[in-house]
């Protein structure tokens, strides 16, 4: 299966550690929830390290649904859910008590409060132990620091031969936001964790993609 994101330099490095994240730490037939799971081609990335994990895809698109039943028919104890991020008490899920929840490039789709509700319905779904694994863009947001992030971006496309979602300026970054362009910021991120009972730490950054990870913390 081909990566059907192509515009990313450093993804597939960062879907490498993500999946290895879940491949090293996932108990013997643990059950994953990946939201905005799309085609599935994380699952694909899994699967060739794990075959034993039992997997809920959740995405709006029926026609990436399909797509994703069709090519993991077989595989297993795997559940495709059409579901709307932003209408949470309609989601189906197959299953609570998840060991992990994975969501890869879809929280810049929802604004602030909807990322707030998702991590909030998704802490729910946890088991005790789970994981809240989060891998997405994060907000730039100072103006002062934007050079060196414009030179991280250069960078990024003289060693890769193609280039990040950038902007020339901060004022032109700002612009581009949009409502399926909202990345968060990492602050808000680490606020909607904790008012969860969950800590967080980012895991991996790179350009301005990261990896965070959220769970309960060790009973004191
Ligand atoms: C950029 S794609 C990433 C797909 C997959 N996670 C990957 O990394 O290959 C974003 C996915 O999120 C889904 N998505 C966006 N907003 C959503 C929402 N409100 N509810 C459910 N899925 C959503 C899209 O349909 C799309 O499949």
């Amino acid at each position: 299966m081909n990566d059907p994101i192509q515009r990313h330099p450093t993804r597939a490095e960062q879907l490498d550690i993500l999946t290895s994240l879940i491949a090293e730490t996932a108990g013997p037939s643990a059950t994953v929830l990946d939201l905005g799971c799309g085609t599935g081609y994380l699952q694909h990335l899994l699967g060739a390290k794990r075959q034993d994990l039992a997997v809920t895809g959740v995405d709006m698109n029926e026609i990436s649904l399909a797509a994703a039943t069709k090519r993991f028919e077989g595989w297993g104890d795997y559940h495709w859910v059409q579901g709307d991020l932003r209408a949470l008490d309609a989601i189906d899920l197959p299953r609570q008590d998840y060991a992990v929840a994975v969501t890869c490039l879809t929280f810049h789709d929802l604004n602030d409060t909807e990322k707030q509700a998702v991590i909030t319905w998704t802490a729910s779904q946890l088991a005790e132990d789970g994981v809240l694994l989060l891998m997405d863009r994060i907000r730039l947001t100072e103006a002062a620091l934007f050079p060196l992030q414009v030179a991280l971006w250069k960078r990024l496309e003289q060693v890769h031969g193609f280039g990040m979602r950038g902007a020339a300026t901060f004022d032109a970054y700002e612009v581009d936001l949009a409502s399926n362009n909202s990345p968060g910021r990492l602050d808000d991120y680490q606020a909607w964790f904790k008012a969860v009972g969950l800590v967080s730490q980012v895991l991996h950054l790179h350009g301005n993609i990261m990896i965070i990870g959220a769970t309960r913390p060790v009973a004191a």
